[in-house]
């Protein structure tokens, strides 16, 4: 094998990215790789020349299974957009000239649709200067809102911890003798995969949450409060699930209704918070009845102590078949998982083009939606087999142990 391995992460952290680098580092190894190199916080930091020898870090079996069960990005993270080719001729040229220094000819990404825009342009500008080096994309997002695969590692786990985590919620929200309104705000920015997660709570021991809003449709005020005076005027308290990015009718956020700091980062996104803050104050003040709103925030997102084994076996096997794709030959793709069966569940990975990838947001379709504010059976079959089974912690000192980033 010539040449030496790179590896970045890159967006936002999840339970398994780790799972992914694991899969990349060890494949890359067993294949006869000299060198892996880790990115420190993804492309921005390879331009500071921020880099890692993983061998240094990752040494023995134990190491990665430790990865494998550490959450967040182990390599840090960025949220850094490449300029276009034609604009910004100067950063291309210094990454390749730092790729070439560490004789790197094999470059992988963990990331999500953002993160697919700089494989994209990484290789059409090798390709433009006739480089050797292969690039491909790891598939992570909690959003699982990435086109073409069938779904995105850490989505499964995220969606576990948000289901068991309803459960919780549920029996805790049902207990007095009078009408309480809980509202739980769930991540995913425009794509309301995660928010129908909650579906899943449920089951012949819980009542499931009362309705689900997700940001693929308008999200009508009035018929929400209509629909929980009715409710509650039966005496009922209510559990409600309800996604970061719903918006009303002219375009807005629920959390810009309300008076709120907005951050906007390098892909122009703004930070989503405060819509379950909103409709809970609405509520409490329209209404008069208790309510309380949950932000699940950043607690959904590397909750390792309840991922889903499924995820993290997944995780791993897209690391690895990206660099036997990169070893073969290939470049400019992502892995992509495509389900060949239900029942058993089984999934296979293959490798997509990063044009039909990248900067493309996969929505839940509309008629996975119902009339009266749910998910239908049909999305709650898709997403259940992405949250079987555990793998369990290793604990120390009576917490989950993760792999020391001493870097
Ligand atoms: O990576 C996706 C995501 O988790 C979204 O669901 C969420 O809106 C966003 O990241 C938050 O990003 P940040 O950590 O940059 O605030």
């Amino acid at each position: 094998m010539v040449g030496n391995v790179i590896v970045g992460q890159s967006g936002g952290p999840t339970a398994v990215i780790n799972s992914s680098l694991a899969g990349v580092f060890k494949t890359a190894k067993d294949r006869g790789a000299k060198k892996v190199y880790g990115m420190r916080h993804g492309i921005k930091g390879l331009l500071d020349r921020q880099y890692v020898d993983l061998s240094e870090k990752i040494k023995t079996d134990i190491d990665i299974d430790l990865l494998k069960r550490t959450p967040s990005s182990y390599l840090g993270s960025c949220r850094y957009k490449l300029p276009e080719i034609s604009e910004g001729k100067e950063t291309y040229e210094k990454i390749f000239e730092i790729l070439n220094e560490l004789d790197i000819k094999y470059f992988f990404y963990i990331g999500g649709n953002d993160s697919m825009d700089t494989i994209k342009k990484l290789s059409d500008y090798g390709i433009l200067i006739n480089s050797d080096i292969k690039f491909m994309g790891v598939p992570k997002t909690i959003d699982n809102d990435l086109a073409v695969t069938d779904h995105t590692p850490g989505f499964g786990s995220a969606a576990k911890f948000i289901a068991a985590t309803m459960k919780e919620i549920i029996r805790d929200g049902l207990v007095y003798d009078y009408p309480t309104i809980t509202i739980v705000e769930i991540m995913g920015r425009n794509a309301g995969w995660l928010t129908a997660a909650a579906a899943l709570a449920k089951g012949e021991d819980c009542e499931g949450v009362d309705l689900i809003y997700l940001p693929e449709k308008v999200f009508d005020i009035d018929h929400f409060m209509e629909r929980v005076k009715s409710i509650v005027s039966k005496g009922r308290s209510m559990v409600i699930a309800v996604s970061e990015g719903i918006r009303v009718m002219d375009g807005r956020y629920v959390f810009e209704l309300s008076d709120h700091v907005e951050f906007v980062d390098a892909f122009g996104h703004k930070q989503l918070a405060g819509s379950a803050k909103f409709l809970a104050n609405k509520i409490g003040s329209e209404l008069g009845i208790k309510t309380r709103a949950i932000e699940l925030s950043t607690l959904q997102r590397c909750a390792s102590h309840m991922s889903s084994r499924t995820d993290i076996t997944e995780a791993y096997n897209v690391g690895g078949a990206a660099v036997k794709a990169a070893f073969e030959g290939e470049s400019g793709k992502v892995v992509v998982l495509k389900r060949v069966s239900d029942d058993p569940y089984m999934c296979i990975t293959e490798t997509h083009d990063v044009h039909q990838i990248a900067n493309i947001e996969k929505k839940v379709p509309l008629e996975w939606i119902t009339e009266d504010d749910f998910v239908t059976d049909d999305l709650i079959h898709y997403i259940r087999p992405l949250i079987q089974a555990e793998l369990s912690p290793i604990m120390v000192d009576g917490l989950p142990r993760h792999l020391n980033v001493d870097m």
